[in-house]
């Protein structure tokens, strides 16, 4: 079950975009657990195998460095989170798969997007007031233990996912906010810069956004209450045996609401699967029995996995070497747009400037121009930038691209005497006189 506005990239929002590219990334902290597993790899396995997808999955070790300061587990956890990746069926040759550190253009942009970032938004972010309230409650100083590190994470993050222009993140919903907050990053950008990055968009499974823990809260390193993914087999079953619930005997109707037991069954389960426990619970099966199914049900899909996962691991050797080649793949990628993104701010090359000096490449393709995008309301807009990327016209939302394609090519032929008749779709920017806009217009009437 999908939310309506966050999509799975098998019912890709706009069809028109190909191929969809797709990210996520896991923090380098730990071992992974069934809560990681079902809630971003394998999402991300299963759409790396759809056509016309293109993904980058990474290991977030700066992202590690935030919470974590022993070197060795930041070195073990990048290990075992690659193997698990790649024991869950991910063929490095098919996707983009790096570590973030060996991509030092991410920490770049971080500055870059650092600057366009109103610090009021990082003081909204969940992770820092989380931490922030804490302190409070404690009768602290509100900034305790809390560094600057923990505060910029989201910029950090959108660095990541903008980098890579994806157009989705498969994350759990407590990450849905930092998407929201990349989405601003990039929209502020480009409007103070000129269209260079892509709004990316969060994509959460509903069942299973938020995996339940062993306590019933969400599953996760800093509740101590996770399931490794990889735990050896009668170890699985004994945390299974741990999992909370009521003191309901056996008999006795059980109730699916609430029940961390359920929830995670329904993670693995498929759907008919899933009924046959509702009617059980409502049958009164007893808890240890409804625990050997679940722990039936995980076994038979992480089985496999496990024996792969131990062969990876004990060949690190090999997984330093995919990494190696798949941070020289995201690089390809990351180099050019940083060096297209400095130019953009103004980190340039001054010889440029030389009046003397022979066209420069930035005026040589610099023309007005139209960028079509699409907006959060699922709706088709356009703009008109000038040569230094300043918006000069901005659209209404259209219902279709050919809508907003239409209204493009009449501007282009009329030029501004269309203006009049296209009141209510289309309206000059702020400060933008009619004589600019005029001029902008009849670039693409007199040009062949
Ligand atoms: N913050 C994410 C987590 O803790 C990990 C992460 C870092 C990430 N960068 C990302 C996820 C970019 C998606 C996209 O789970």
């Amino acid at each position: 079950m999908m939310t309506n506005r966050q999509t799975d990239a098998s019912q890709r929002s706009n069809p028109s975009i190909s191929p969809l590219r797709y990210l996520t990334g896991i923090t380098t902290t730990g071992a992974p657990h069934l809560g990681n597993f079902v809630g971003s790899i394998r999402p991300s396995v299963a759409a790396s195998r759809l056509a016309d997808v293109q993904s980058f999955y990474f290991l977030a070790d700066y992202h590690a460095l935030i919470k974590c300061d022993e070197p060795a587990r930041i070195q073990r956890s990048t290990l075992e989170i690659a193997a698990s990746w790649l024991a869950a069926g991910l063929e490095p040759e098919r996707v983009t798969f790096y570590r973030q550190s060996d991509i030092p253009e991410i920490t770049e942009l971080t500055w870059l997007l650092t600057c366009v970032t109103g610090k009021g938004v990082l003081n909204r972010a969940h992770a820092y007031k989380a931490a922030v309230d804490k302190n409070q409650a404690a009768g602290n100083d509100p900034d305790v233990d809390i560094s600057a590190g923990l505060f910029m994470y989201p910029v950090l993050m959108g660095a990541d996912i903008l980098m890579f222009k994806a157009h989705q993140v498969p994350v759990g919903r407590d990450q849905i906010q930092h998407i929201e907050m990349a989405r601003d990053m990039a929209q502020r950008f480009n409007h103070l810069y000129g269209e260079h990055f892509v709004l990316p968009e969060a994509v959460t499974e509903e069942s299973v956004a938020l995996l339940p823990g062993l306590d019933g809260r969400k599953m996760s390193k800093s509740y101590d209450n996770t399931i490794p993914l990889f735990t050896p087999r009668e170890q699985l079953r004994k945390l299974i045996a741990g999992i909370l619930t009521d003191s309901r005997a056996p008999g006795e109707a059980k109730e699916v609401e609430g029940s961390a037991l359920f929830q995670i069954y329904q993670a693995f389960a498929s759907a008919p699967e899933a009924a046959a426990l509702r009617r059980a619970y409502a049958d009164g099966i007893s808890w240890g029995d409804a625990k050997q199914l679940l722990f039936e049900r995980i076994e038979r899909d992480v089985a496999p996995m496990r024996e792969r996962y131990h062969a990876m691991i004990n060949d690190p050797a090999k997984i330093e070497a995919l990494l190696q080649a798949g941070a020289e793949k995201a690089r390809a990628v990351a180099t050019p747009f940083m060096r297209e993104l400095r130019q953009a701010v103004g980190l340039r090359n001054l010889g440029a400037l030389s009046a003397a000096a022979p066209k420069s490449k930035a005026a040589k393709t610099a023309a007005p121009a139209f960028k079509q995008y699409r907006e959060k309301d699922g709706k088709f807009y356009f703009k008109l930038l000038d040569t230094n990327a300043r918006v000069l016209l901005q659209s209404q939302g259209f219902e279709s691209p050919k809508d907003a394609a239409l209204t493009i090519s009449i501007l282009q032929n009329e030029g501004s005497a269309a203006l009049a008749a296209l009141q209510g779709k289309v309206e000059a920017a702020q400060g933008i006189s009619a004589d600019e806009l005029d001029t902008a217009l009849q670039f693409f009437a007199t040009s062949p």
